[in-house]
């Protein structure tokens, strides 16, 4: 865990997300989350077709059919936001710590003639602008590992959440216990921690404990880190670009060291110290 004030904490993240976004999309595309690679990781496919793989496998797996007003929580420049309300015919609100972020999304929403019904807000997920039961869908994808009160972000989400509607999260966690975490399991962590931004993660079983304990039915829960793990080899590849190279010099620092972090991400994942654990549930009917 580290030991940094929630404010001074999303100051932080805002600051990363701003300086680093516009990277990202330039070199990675606008999606800001991992890619699915089949099951068990072992099919070879464009980066960007495994980021929208990602979603699909998702939807399928937490049964979202339909859906007329989505959250996404910690939306980035709003990939999923902008790919879900296509998909349903949907109104999508997506909510990020970056004023940056939240303006490219804008921009993007109007550029594929949706701003009709994608908007964008800067705001905070723990307490979130939004009356009690406004959403059928809130979609998180890896914004959880940011959150430092992980029961009042997934409270949150549940609030807003209309009875009968759904709740798909997928966020980074570490392994389940026992055993406990060993020092050079909690050091790796800590590296991840410091050049993300994260305040901590915790289990997939602890998340689903949380989860239980909310009005929540049909509570499931996934572990996706085979299926995932392929997308860090892809990334610090590309990462050896020239594009990317200048463009993390350029940004500064606080782009640089995430760029380090990409070893200790990959290692975490591979060596089972860091899971991507997927939560799904339906909120209960009054
Ligand atoms: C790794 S990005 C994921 C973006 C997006 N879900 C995607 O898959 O492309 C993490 C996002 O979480 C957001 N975030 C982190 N903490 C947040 C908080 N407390 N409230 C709202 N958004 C937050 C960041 O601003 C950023 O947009």
């Amino acid at each position: 865990m580290t030991t940094t004030a929630p404010q001074q904490l999303y100051r932080n993240i805002q600051e990363f997300y701003d300086a680093s976004s516009g990277l990202w999309e330039s070199v990675w595309g606008e999606h800001m989350h991992h890619g699915y690679y089949g099951a068990d990781g072992s099919i070879k496919k464009d980066r960007r077709q495994a980021q929208i793989d990602l979603i699909e496998e998702l939807l399928n797996w937490s049964e979202v059919e339909q859906a007329t007003d989505i959250l996404d929580v910690g939306c980035g420049i709003g990939g999923s936001t902008l790919h879900l309300a296509r998909q349903f015919n949907a109104n999508a609100t997506g909510i990020t710590l970056s004023p940056k972020q939240a303006q490219r999304a804008r921009q993007r929403a109007a550029a594929a003639g949706i701003a009709y019904k994608a908007n964008f807000q800067v705001a905070n997920a723990l307490a979130m602008p939004f009356a009690d039961n406004s959403f059928d869908l809130v979609w998180s994808l890896e914004s959880g590992e940011h959150m430092p009160d992980k029961q009042q972000f997934l409270g949150e989400c549940c609030r807003v959440l209309r009875p009968g509607g759904r709740l798909m999260m997928a966020t980074w966690c570490h392994r389940n216990g026992p055993p406990e975490l060993s020092i050079q399991e909690s050091q790796l962590l800590k590296q991840v921690y410091d050049l993300f931004h994260l305040p901590y993660v915790i289990s997939l079983a602890e998340y689903e404990d949380i989860a239980k304990a909310l009005p929540l039915d049909k509570v499931c829960s996934a572990d996706w880190s085979k299926a995932v793990s392929p997308f860090w080899d892809v990334v610090i590849d590309s990462a050896i670009n020239p594009q990317a190279l200048f463009g993390l010099l350029s940004s500064g620092w606080t782009t640089l060291r995430g760029a380090f972090a990409l070893e200790p991400m990959r290692k975490g994942l591979a060596d089972g110290t860091i899971t991507y654990g997927l939560i799904s549930g339906q909120k209960q009917s009054l």
